[in-house]
Parts: structure tokens; C-alpha cells; sequence
């Protein structure tokens, strides 16, 4: 197995976690549904619940946004403020430690204010539980002091909406999820929608770019508008460097080739989880943390960021007995299929 190039690496660990800094990133964020582009089953439904809730004069019910890293899940629950003319407070799981955090934020919040909880699947559980009531009755109940003092004091709260954002929707527990009115999933974005997503990325920067330039941007964006708007700054500078700052089919293939992006948009970590399987397991059945433990990467990042990608783009397949590495696969790496048969035999 090669070595993995930390340049493709490290561009796409950047792309997931730090993302660009909140200042461009706020520029190219979408403000309005209009602006919003793709996930137009999403659009649609959160459309009729805000619109029904605005003319209601009530709060918008409690919405959950499911789906893989850089799909926009941030940015709905900002057009969902906006479209309700209301704040939107945001958090997230991890950071809420002890039910006095919880409570703390939630006396804060005006009527009809929504509260963004990101990564709600790594809320901990006793916080979770002061949640449910929060959520049906708008009122919290929670105990101060200790020992034979202790006592259950009742909060009241303005009715708030809930958006929580979550990589893992699976692993919600049944009573949190059964309390969203809506639960969501965004999916990875079609080449169409990320071109108008590099189109209007490179508007609003005021980058020239072409249409073959953009378009071979967004087919190497892992399907992902994050990933798309920061291959948009490295071609921009590219062009910049060595062309004459417009984007066109020749440069944006030449910069992608020097970040080592796939054509198919795979990135490092992606390939290497490919080759793990077709040579050190044989094209697999092998399960996703000893995968893991090969590539150095937690089983559960692979889960939520890498396998969906990759199952449903054909390059893997999810068996009982384990992931499989599929013909696409195989390709993608550069190898003949040679184990397909014996995996065939195990299923
Ligand atoms: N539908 C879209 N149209 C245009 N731009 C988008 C769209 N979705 C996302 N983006 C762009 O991608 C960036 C990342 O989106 P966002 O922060 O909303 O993703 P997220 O799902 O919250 O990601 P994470 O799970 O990593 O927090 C946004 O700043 C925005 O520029
Ligand atoms: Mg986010």
C-alpha cells in the first residue's frame, strides 16, 4: 500500500473539520431558501412548516437535520431564523455537560427562538433526559443542592425550536428522535447542484471562472459544497499563480491533479480505506474498525464521513460479514478485480 500524500490528506481534513475561517465562510453562506440550492426535499418540507408557523404566529416545531459533514445543515438552521424572523442561539452536544448548562441557555431564549444544537447524538444522556420535557411541555425540572436539602425546582420556557444537527442520526436515542416533528437527511449533492454552487461561490468572490472549469471543480467535490467552495480558493489561486486568474477546464484540471484529488473525487483517506481492503484483506469481508486501526482513523469517522460516500457512489458494499470492496473499487485504485470471486463464494 503507498503512503498516503499528506498534501490531498491534509486538504480534505481541513475541508471537514476547521472548514475556512467564519468570515468567508459567512460570505458564501446560502441566507435564504432561494439561495439555498439542491435538497429539494428538505427545502420543501421546511418551506410549509416555517410558512404554516409564520402565518400561525406560533414557533416552528422542532426540526432534526441529519447527514454527512459540509452538506449544510448550519446554514438551514440559520435560513430557518431568518425566515421566522428570529434568533438563532447555537451550541452543540459536547458542550453542554451538566443539565444546569441546558437550563441556563434555555431560561435565556426569547418565544419562538431557535436553539441549534450541532453533533446532538453526542449530547450526554443524563442532559438528554431534561431535554424531553423541555421540548414537550416547555418547562424543565431540575434539582439544586444536595444531601437533605435537595430539591426539584420547575423552570418555565418560552417556547423555542429545536434544530438539532447530527452526522449520526442511528445513534439517537428513540425518545429524543421521536420528539422532533420533522427529522430530515441531507444528501451528497448531484455535479449539477455543486456547479451552481462554484458558480455562485465565484460570483460572490468576483473569481472569472468557465463553465468546464467549474464543472470539473464540482465533480471533484465529494459531492460536498464545503469541500467544493475550498477547492474553489486553492483553483483561484492556482489560475492566480499560474494562468491568468481565470478559471478554465486546463487550470482547475492542473490544480486538482496537484492537490492529488481524484477524478472521481476520492480523497486520500478514501483510497487508502480501498486499498486496506483489496490488499491486506483480500477485497474484504473485513469490519469497519479493524479497517480503522489499518488507516489510523477511528471506526466511527469511517462510518460517518467516509462510508456513505463510498457505498453509495459503488466503490463499497456493507455485508453482514463485513465491508467488501466492489469492481468500481477496485478501479478506483488502480487494480485488477482479482478477489471478486473468492468474496462471491463467502457471501
Ligand atoms: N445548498 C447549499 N448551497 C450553497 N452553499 C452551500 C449549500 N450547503 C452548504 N453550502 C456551503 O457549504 C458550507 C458548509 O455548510 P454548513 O456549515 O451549513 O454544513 P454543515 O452540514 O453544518 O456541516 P458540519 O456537519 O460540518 O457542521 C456553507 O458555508 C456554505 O458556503
Ligand atoms: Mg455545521
Amino acid at each position: 500500500m503507498s503512503e498516503p500524500t499528506p498534501t490531498g490528506t491534509d486538504f480534505y481534513a481541513h475541508a471537514r473539520e476547521t472548514s475556512l475561517n467564519s468570515q468567508t465562510e459567512s460570505i458564501l453562506r446560502p441566507h435564504s431558501f432561494d439561495e439555498f440550492v439542491g435538497q429539494a426535499k428538505t427545502i420543501e418540507r421546511l418551506k410549509i412548516m416555517s410558512g404554516a408557523a409564520r402565518k400561525r404566529g406560533e414557533a416552528l416545531n422542532h426540526v432534526l437535520l441529519s447527514g454527512p459533514p459540509g452538506l449544510g445543515k448550519t446554514s438551514l438552521s440559520f435560513i430557518l431564523g431568518s425566515e421566522m424572523g428570529t434568533n438563532v442561539r447555537v451550541t452543540s452536544g459536547p458542550v453542554i455537560e451538566k443539565a444546569s448548562d441546558l437550563a441556563g441557555m434555555l431560561t435565556n431564549l426569547q418565544g419562538g427562538d431557535i436553539l441549534f444544537i450541532d453533533e446532538i447524538h453526542r449530547l450526554p444522556k443524563t442532559v438528554e433526559e431534561y431535554l424531553y420535557s423541555a421540548m414537550e411541555d416547555y418547562r424543565i425540572d431540575i434539582m439544586i443542592d444536595q444531601g437533605p436539602n435537595a430539591r426539584s425546582v420547575r423552570l418555565n420556557i418560552p417556547k423555542f425550536t429545536l434544530v438539532g444537527a447530527t452526522t449520526r442520526s442511528g445513534l439517537l436515542t428513540a425518545p429524543l428522535r421521536s420528539r422532533f416533528t420533522l427529522q430530515s437527511r441531507l444528501d451528497y449533492y448531484s455535479a449539477e447542484n455543486l456547479l451552481s454552487i462554484v458558480k455562485r461561490s465565484c460570483d460572490l468572490l468576483q473569481i472569472s471562472v468557465e463553465t468546464d472549469g467549474g464543472q470539473e471543480i464540482a465533480n471533484r467535490s465529494r459531492g460536498t459544497p464545503r469541500i467544493a467552495n475550498n477547492l474553489v480558493y486553492f483553483v483561484r489561486d492556482y489560475a492566480e499563480e499560474k494562468g491568468d486568474g481565470i478559471i478554465t477546464k486546463e487550470i482547475a484540471n492542473a490544480a486538482l491533479e496537484l492537490l492529488e484529488i481524484d477524478q472521481r473525487g476520492l480523497d486520500e483517506m478514501d483510497k487508502r480505506i480501498l486499498s486496506t481492503i483489496a490488499e491486506i484483506y483480500k477485497g474484504g469481508p473485513v469490519g469497519l474498525n479493524t479497517i480503522g486501526v489499518a488507516v489510523g482513523e477511528e471506526g466511527d469517522t469511517l462510518e460517518e464521513v467516509h462510508e456513505p460516500f463510498l457505498i453509495q457512489n459503488g466503490f463499497l458494499q456493507r455485508t453482514p460479514q463485513g465491508r467488501i470492496i466492489t469492481e468500481k473499487g477496485y478501479a478506483a485504485i488502480g487494480l485488477p478485480p482479482t478477489d471478486l470471486a473468492q468474496q462471491k463464494r463467502l457471501i
